[in-house]
């Protein structure tokens, strides 16, 4: 019989190419989400890319009676990976307790829920924001956490604690925190992939919809930081080989392969690039002009951060695969399958 996974958050732009991934490897997924920043429609990509509907509830994992009825239903999973979340930085200064509300809530519900249905496995989506802006770079696990720019990393740092310390008093439940760098591009099928809402926030969606012409022009947010080019750098990791890490995370606590009942890993591809880097790249790889300005800085950006791999490359036996020309290129046949 096949192992059933929960994918909390399964319908969005993570959550939807780890679906493929653990449908590719022999698992049964069950996906909770309350659509609130995704469209059901996804369902229709992954069942295109995989030949399997994974099954599919609306719920919100932030309100315990949904939660604790959903668990009734579903309390033979195996392992949960936990997506679903707000995640939009500026948001978060804005609507701190809304942030604090669904993030904290939704984890704090399912921990219960692993309590009292005895599911032992838990994957937790978490970011190099804990890092801050690192004093040394490329960041390794050791590198002590800052203080969160925003509420919103201020959750992920949380809820890191809370996973920790969860554990620590229940020994039968096991965790693994992914400390994931910018994750960008989409399925190479062009099936699934970001689904922006409004104008985007992140860099490659910005790209992709200027070059289609839905924005007349991207900004770049600074030119004069202490870096090469003088713009930020990031480690832009490409979203399957993202979705990879959590097939290998999870196999690791359903073989109880842990050596410990909590564990952290960065998930990047060692490589920081500037946002100059990624529109030279993104015009090589494509062929198409990115039309663009230098503005000021963004308020909040961290100067530079990439990571150092090589504890999750040892450990999970897992390393970063796709080149950058090919990641940028499938969010760009990504973005003109949507028109
Ligand atoms: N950028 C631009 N113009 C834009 C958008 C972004 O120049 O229109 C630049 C930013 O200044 C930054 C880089 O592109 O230098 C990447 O910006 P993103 O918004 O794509 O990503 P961030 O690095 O700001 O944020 C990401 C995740 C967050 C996470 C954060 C941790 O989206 O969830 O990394 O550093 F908290």
């Amino acid at each position: 019989m096949k192992k059933q996974i929960l994918v909390a958050g399964g319908t969005g732009y993570i959550g939807s190419h780890t679906t493929v991934e653990l449908q590719n490897n022999g698992f049964e997924v069950i996906i909770a989400d309350n659509l609130s920043n995704s469209k059901i429609e996804v369902l229709d990509g992954i069942e295109a890319i995989t030949g399997i509907r994974p099954i599919f509830e609306k719920v919100d994992l932030s309100v315990i009676e949904e939660t604790e009825a959903f668990f009734k239903k579903y309390s033979k999973v195996q392992a949960i990976i936990h997506f679903a979340a707000n995640k939009a930085v500026g948001e978060s200064v804005a609507k701190p307790l809304m942030y604090y509300r669904n993030n904290l809530n939704s984890l704090m519900n399912i921990l219960e829920a692993m309590k009292e249905h005895k599911i032992p496995n838990l994957v937790f989506s978490s970011s190099c924001t804990v890092y801050g802006q690192p004093d040394k770079l490329p960041v390794t696990e050791s590198t002590p956490r800052k203080e969160a720019e925003s509420p919103y990393g201020n959750t992920k740092s949380i809820s890191e604690d809370i996973i920790r310390d969860t554990v620590k008093a229940h020994p039968e439940l096991k965790g693994i925190a992914l400390r994931y760098f910018n994750p960008i591009g989409a399925h190479p099928s062009s099936k699934i992939g970001e689904l922006p809402l409004g104008v985007p926030n992140n860099l490659i969606p910005f790209i992709t919809q200027t070059v289609a012409g839905i924005r007349p022009e991207l900004s770049v947010f600074g030119d004069d930081y202490s870096t090469p080019d003088g713009s930020c750098i990031r480690d832009y990791i490409n979203v399957v080989d993202l979705a990879k890490a959590h097939v290998v995370a999870i196999e690791r606590l359903l073989k109880n392969k842990n050596d410990s009942n909590y564990e952290y890993f960065n998930v990047g591809t060692g490589q920081g690039i500037s946002v100059l880097e990624i529109i030279e790249g993104f015009e090589r790889s494509t062929g198409k002009k990115v039309p663009h300005k230098i503005v000021a800085r963004r308020p909040g950006d961290v100067e530079q951060i990439y990571a150092d791999t090589s504890f999750a490359n040892k450990t999970l036996g897992w390393k970063s695969e796709s080149s950058l020309d090919d990641t940028l290129l499938s969010a760009w046949k990504w973005q003109e399958n949507l028109k």
